[in-house]
């Protein structure tokens, strides 16, 4: 039978790339974003969320196989940790139900290599805390200092959060692995201003060197997320994988562990 699978962030960049990879071997996915998916709804809002929720448990009937959260916002604003953050955490928790009554239930978020770069720890603390309001209002704050520290801030707090997750009652010990991708530079339309700045290029290709066949397209993103929501996936939880062109290790060199 069909694999009832939920992206977020469907309709452009890696959430369109990875539901044209399972429709084509077989699943149904249900996409959710803010406009041109089966669920429209905006993730920066509490109010989006609940909604979201609501319609895919009941476009799934309550079951559902896999949840793989894309949906991602990159400009400076406390727009990110709404998004990037509780956009993500509260539709896992969301759907936790549902996916624990799936037989094999897989569920995989998106990060960044931005999540190892320096982070501002209120931000990050306040995500973790659930406290959305605080990590707004530190958010604006730090919009006037520091804000490029806010995209990696709400991609580190999300890494974080999926480890505490992942063996956190519900999760590992209803068979349900949760997974994070953090990519180099991906071709979307995300990244596409950086791209048409030679000035920006050359800022990004020495912040994110990929010795490895350079920058990424979104189906490779895609690739290595179907493989964590894929029953190959039977023991790999709470990881974040880099597929970043070596990126990750080329930055932090051989001694992370
Ligand atoms: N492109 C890159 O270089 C790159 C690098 C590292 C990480 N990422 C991450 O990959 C993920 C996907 O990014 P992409 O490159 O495919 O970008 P994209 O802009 O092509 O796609 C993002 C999608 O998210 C949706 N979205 C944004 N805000 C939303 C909201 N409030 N509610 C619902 N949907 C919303 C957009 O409408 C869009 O369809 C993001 O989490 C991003 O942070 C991208």
């Amino acid at each position: 039978m069909s694999r009832r699978i939920a992206v977020t962030g469907v309709a452009s960049g890696i959430g369109q790339a990875l539901a044209r990879q399972l429709t084509e071997a077989g699943d149904t996915v249900i996409g959710i974003d803010l406009k041109d998916a089966d669920v429209c709804a905006d993730l920066g809002t509490a109010d989006g969320r609940d909604r979201a929720v609501a319609a895919v448990l009941e476009q799934c009937a309550g079951l559902l196989d896999g949840l793989v959260a894309c949906a991602g916002v990159n400009a400076p604003s406390p727009l990110l940790v709404s998004v990037n953050f509780f956009g993500v955490t509260a539709l896992a928790e969301g759907l936790r139900p549902a996916l624990a009554a799936a037989s094999a239930p897989r569920a995989a978020v998106v990060g960044s290599i931005s999540g190892t770069q320096p982070v501002d720890d209120e931000v990050v603390a306040a995500c973790l805390a659930d406290d959305e309001a605080a990590a707004v209002a530190r958010s604006a704050a730090v919009m006037a200092g520091a804000p490029q520290k806010l995209y990696p801030s709400s991609k580190a707090a999300l890494a974080q959060w999926l480890r505490r997750t992942c063996i956190a009652p519900g999760w590992a010990d209803a068979g349900i692995p949760i997974n994070c991708v953090a990519p180099g530079v991906v071709r979307t339309p995300m990244s596409a201003a950086l791209f048409a700045d030679e000035r920006m290029k050359a800022v990004m290709d020495r912040a994110v060197p990929m010795p490895l066949n350079g920058y990424a397209g979104p189906e490779d993103i895609a690739a290595a997320l179907a493989w964590l929501i894929s029953p190959a996936n039977s023991h790999t939880t709470g990881q974040v994988l880099y597929v970043d062109g070596g990126a990750e290790v080329s930055l932090r060199g051989p001694s992370v562990f």
